[in-house]
């Protein structure tokens, strides 16, 4: 299921590998539609009535539903299924690193897009000292000065992992977020847009084609990310910008950007940092600017049952953030950051991809409502999305 790496930094996997990864992708498929559905049923017909109290939230669940065989062939599954994404893509992307690294480097001289790296920048440890997602060697480890593993690791392993649930290019959040913003604001037009936490660019992409007058520039701490998504970028013949920087500290002066964009980023970060990302994302944005995250659904507005269910990520996916982000209400973020009172919005975007144009233009129509599907990966998937004017 690389398969859905089709530009010139693809890899070229074999045939027992392509099997590898399509049953991975089959398996991760069938976890996370049918056994999930079977674990729900379970839980409510089984294992709550038998309660003395409701569960008052995740956690509860979570105590409760741990003893569970069926939990626990599902949890040992899915690990598992984790572990193989990675797996089948590794010997491919390490076969293909001098091929795809000398690619990248042809590939700068083309259009007018850029990488900035920034070999003195310390990457944080939330990032280089626990292998993010199970993923071997996290997002910014890197072999030599023009290694980009990292990127490609993370770019396939994506196609295997979301079992074609994040479109053809594997930008699916990028292109609804964005056509999400079009269609509810036509007037809004962003000249300087940043995206932040981008990794391989596949989600910073969409807004340059969204906005081609924008400049759009992606930033994230891995340089072996960078130098891969510019690459992608370019052989996709978009002209994006791409800089390695620290969210929590940006290298921008006060006002410099009308959007400034995030996506499953804010829960890999420890909340001090948010707190600062948040901070600098006032700072950068321009006055009517729009500060606008992808993002999980937060805790309190999902039943204990799905806080539970989302928040398995945290305890058993080395995501150590994820619930601490999760826990927070992004209303109450955004205000701490400073951003004006009222001019707070969230909303849940259907999936370009799953649905077609046609139909998430007219569900935008209606009210906007967290379902059972909104930041799941099953099928039907549905976008959380929520951000501030400033
Ligand atoms: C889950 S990936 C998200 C990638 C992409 N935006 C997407 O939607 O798939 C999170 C990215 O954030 C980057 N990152 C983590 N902490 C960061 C920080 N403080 N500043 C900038 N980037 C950071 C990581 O290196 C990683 O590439």
């Amino acid at each position: 299921m690389t398969r859905l790496v089709t530009h010139d930094l693809a890899v070229r996997p074999t045939r027992d590998e392509l099997a590898a990864q399509d049953f991975t992708s089959s398996l991760r498929g069938h976890v996370l539609n049918h056994m999930a559905a079977t674990m729900k049923t379970r839980f409510e017909t089984e294992i709550a009535p038998k309660l003395k109290d409701a569960p008052a939230d995740g956690r509860a669940v979570h105590a409760a539903i741990r003893p569970d065989t069926y939990f626990r062939f599902y949890s040992a599954l899915r690990i598992g299924a984790q572990e193989m994404v990675w797996a089948s893509v590794n010997d491919a992307v390490t076969r293909d690193a001098d091929r795809l690294a000398a690619t990248a480097k042809l590939l700068t001289a083309k259009g007018t897009g850029s990488l900035t790296l920034d070999p003195a920048l310390e990457v944080p440890r939330s990032v280089s000292a626990i292998d993010v997602h199970h993923m071997p060697g996290s997002y910014s480890a890197e072999a030599g000065p023009d290694d980009l593993t990292a990127g490609a690791t993370y770019e396939n392993g994506l196609s295997v992992f979301s079992f074609g649930l994040m479109g053809k290019n594997l930008d699916d959040i990028g292109e609804s977020s964005a056509f999400w913003l079009r269609h509810s604001h036509p007037d809004f037009a962003p000249t300087a847009i940043l995206d932040l936490g981008c990794s391989v660019g596949h989600q910073t992409l969409p807004w340059k084609r969204a906005y081609p007058e924008a400049e759009v520039t992606g930033i994230d701490v891995a340089a072996p990310c960078l130098r891969y998504a510019h690459g992608r970028a370019q052989s996709q013949e978009v002209d994006a910008h791409f800089v390695q920087a620290n969210a929590t500290a940006l290298p921008w002066p006060d006002a410099s950007f009308d959007l400034v964009y995030s996506s499953m980023f804010l829960h890999e970060l420890p909340l001090k940092d948010i707190k600062a990302v948040f901070a600098e994302i006032r700072r950068v944005l321009k006055p009517g600017g729009l500060m606008l995250h992808y993002e999980l659904p937060p805790n309190n507005q999902l039943s204990a049952y799905d806080g539970f269910y989302l928040d398995w990520d945290c305890w058993y996916n080395n995501e150590p953030f994820y619930k601490g982000y999760r826990d927070q209400d992004p209303a109450t973020l955004t205000a701490d950051a400073g951003f004006p009172a009222g001019k707070f919005f969230q909303t849940v975007v259907p999936s370009l991809a799953w649905y077609g144009e046609a139909a998430v233009a007219e569900a935008l129509q209606g009210p906007a409502q967290i379902g059972g599907n909104t930041g799941r990966l099953a099928d039907g998937v549905q976008w959380f999305v929520y951000g501030n004017w400033a």
